[in-house]
């Protein structure tokens, strides 16, 4: 388990005076170790302090919305989190989400330029769907899509299959490095990654 944070915010050094910390950034599974903040504690420090709780799910929230086993550490106190299907649901590379709890067209205040060169307004269809204004970036792919086309073809079984199955894999893994020889394991986490060392001469 990782160390609670502590219950009082203590200043940075170096800081220009009056400096006030506006946002923190939690990670669920991190790249190399796969370690999870907590989250929980993390959120109460951030509600006391009025403070914007973005989370880091990119590794570590493999199905947001299957069973709850797959679901490590749901980010549902967060601001803001960001999630890669192209990782765990191996969704094709690229497709990353930056989903928010804000539903009053925040980025879009943020971001919006209104280019009405580019951004039509008179379209058959909802223009508050267009995502082209709400970014600081014009024209990408459309990556939602990606993921949308997987799970029709898949379901949503389909996709839990997926995680489970990267999970079975990593405690096979898991055994083997502690059985084998010449292996150390450096830490047991909870994700769909271990860390060992090897030595490759033994
Ligand atoms: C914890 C974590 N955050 C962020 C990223 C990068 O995400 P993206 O490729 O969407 O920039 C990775 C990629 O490995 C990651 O593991």
């Amino acid at each position: 388990m990782p160390p609670a944070p502590p219950n009082t915010l203590r200043p940075l050094p170096n800081l220009p005076q009056g400096s006030e910390p506006l946002f923190v950034c939690a990670t669920s599974g991190t790249t190399v170790l796969g370690a999870f903040d907590p989250l929980d504690a993390i959120a109460d420090i951030c509600a006391r302090h009025g403070l914007w709780l973005h989370v880091d799910v990119s590794s570590g929230g493999p199905w947001l919305g299957g069973a709850p086993q797959t679901l490590l550490f749901p980010p549902t106190r967060a601001d803001s989190v960001t999630w890669n299907p192209h990782k765990l649901l191996m969704v094709g590379l690229q497709c990353s989400a930056f989903l928010l709890r804000d539903s009053s067209g925040l980025l879009q205040r943020c971001h919006g330029v209104g280019a009405s060169y580019l951004f039509q307004q008179d379209k058959f269809y909802d223009v508050s769907l267009d995502t082209g204004d709400k970014s600081p970036q014009c024209g990408r792919r459309a990556d939602g899509l990606k993921l949308w086309i997987l799970w029709k073809a898949v379901g949503t079984r389909g996709l839990g299959w997926r995680v489970e199955r990267a999970f079975a894999a990593t405690r096979y893994l898991l055994e083997q490095v502690k059985r084998r020889e010449g292996f150390q394991l450096v830490m047991e986490v909870g994700m769909t990654l271990e860390c060992g060392m090897g030595n490759v001469d033994s």
